[in-house]
């Protein structure tokens, strides 16, 4: 079992096997001009697999694939199977912003893949364009619908903006009871890659917006998810990411891996460890040692939940994995 420095048990690992992404949203990518790592700098699935295999046999139960976009590197499916193969009753995930799932969803489930989420923020054509900078709309709801057709358990994930996606947010929630998703609404983290007039609404704010429409109840937390649950009437339930909370770290019981082999303790820590060398060179003590010590080193709260957050994380989703 893993256990870090502040008596949290890490059972969660997020691999990111990309950090280039077909969209551009408002909230994640910078405007100006930038350049991706290099693609030799990326960790092969070979080596990703490697850590992997540490990683769940020092008690890692959920491996989640993301990116940037993850189904723009080629292969993702032989790299699902290569881990269902290694430990089967893992809880196996995805998350992706669904454009490329039409094509894809069939093989991922047919290679082991067991959940999905994927990121949905506006029902309106236009504003999907807006946001991700891009015309997705079509391509991402054939792209839900398709996972859910072959199978997938189907979470999404929507980040209300003020001024772009917040007088749709009952449509969102709507849809995804009618489809049989679960809904998850995201505070807005500040991060300096975002554009500078985005604005999040707080979790207070996206509550009134739901209660105008129905009346809903707190859901006892689930220490493994990052989501608040709150139970409409009708026994429907969505969630509320609120890392802005004093207590959203209490319960935090995972790490990522980056594409280029660094070891996140958090979504906001600045500081890193790479295994790129020690799964490189086929030293699994070593890596199990990094892993530890990253362990070791993982803070007891984000900085988004303290009050000041005008200091900002200086890493995109894009970059750590979401
Ligand atoms: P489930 O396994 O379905 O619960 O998914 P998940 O919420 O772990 O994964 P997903 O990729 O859908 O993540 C949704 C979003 O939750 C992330 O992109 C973040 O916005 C937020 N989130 C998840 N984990 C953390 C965390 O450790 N810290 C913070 N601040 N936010 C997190
Ligand atoms: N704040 C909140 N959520 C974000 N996401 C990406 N960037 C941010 C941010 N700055 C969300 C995406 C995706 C999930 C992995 O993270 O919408 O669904
Ligand atoms: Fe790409 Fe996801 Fe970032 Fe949007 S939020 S730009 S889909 S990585």
């Amino acid at each position: 079992m893993l256990i870090d420095g502040h008596n949290r048990i890490v059972d969660y690992l997020r691999v990111s096997v990309t950090e280039r992404c077909n969209f551009r949203c408002q909230y994640c990518m910078p405007e100006k001009p930038f350049s991706w790592v290099p693609k030799e700098n990326l960790l092969s699935y070979e080596d990703l697999f490697k850590f992997i295999q540490v990683a769940i046999d020092e008690g890692i139960k959920k491996v989640r694939i993301t990116g940037g976009e993850p189904l723009l590197r080629e292969g993702l499916d032989c790299f699902v199977k290569m881990i269902y193969d290694y430990k089967s009753d893992i809880d196996l995930a995805l998350t992706t912003n669904g454009y490329l799932l039409p094509k894809v969803a069939q093989q991922l489930k047919d290679a082991g893949l067991k959940r999905i989420n994927v990121s949905l923020d506006t029902l309106k054509k236009d504003v999907a364009a807006k946001i991700a900078q891009k015309d997705v709309l079509e391509k991402v709801l054939e792209g839900i619908a398709k996972a859910h057709e072959v199978g997938l358990k189907i979470k999404i994930n929507c980040v209300p903006m003020k001024g772009i996606n917040d007088n749709e947010l009952i449509d969102l929630l709507e849809f995804c009871k009618e489809k049989g998703y679960v809904i998850r609404f995201i505070e807005f983290m500040e991060n300096k890659h975002a554009k500078d007039t985005a604005k999040g609404l707080t979790s207070l704010e996206i509550q009134n917006i739901i209660s105008r429409k129905y009346n809903f109840e707190v859901v006892p937390r689930d220490s493994s998810s990052p989501a608040q649950y709150y139970k409409l009437e009708d026994g429907y339930e969505f969630g509320i990411i609120e890392p802005h909370k004093d207590d959203f770290c209490a319960s935090c019981n995972r790490i990522r891996l980056t594409a280029e082999g660094y070891l996140i303790p958090c979504l906001y820590f600045e500081d890193a460890m790479s295994i790129k060398e020690a799964v490189q060179n086929n030293e699994i003590d070593k890596a199990v040692n990094i892993l530890k010590e990253v362990l070791k080193n993982k803070p007891e709260k984000n900085k988004w939940s303290q009050e000041d957050t005008s200091e900002t994380s200086t890493r995109a989703f894009y970059q750590t994995g979401g």
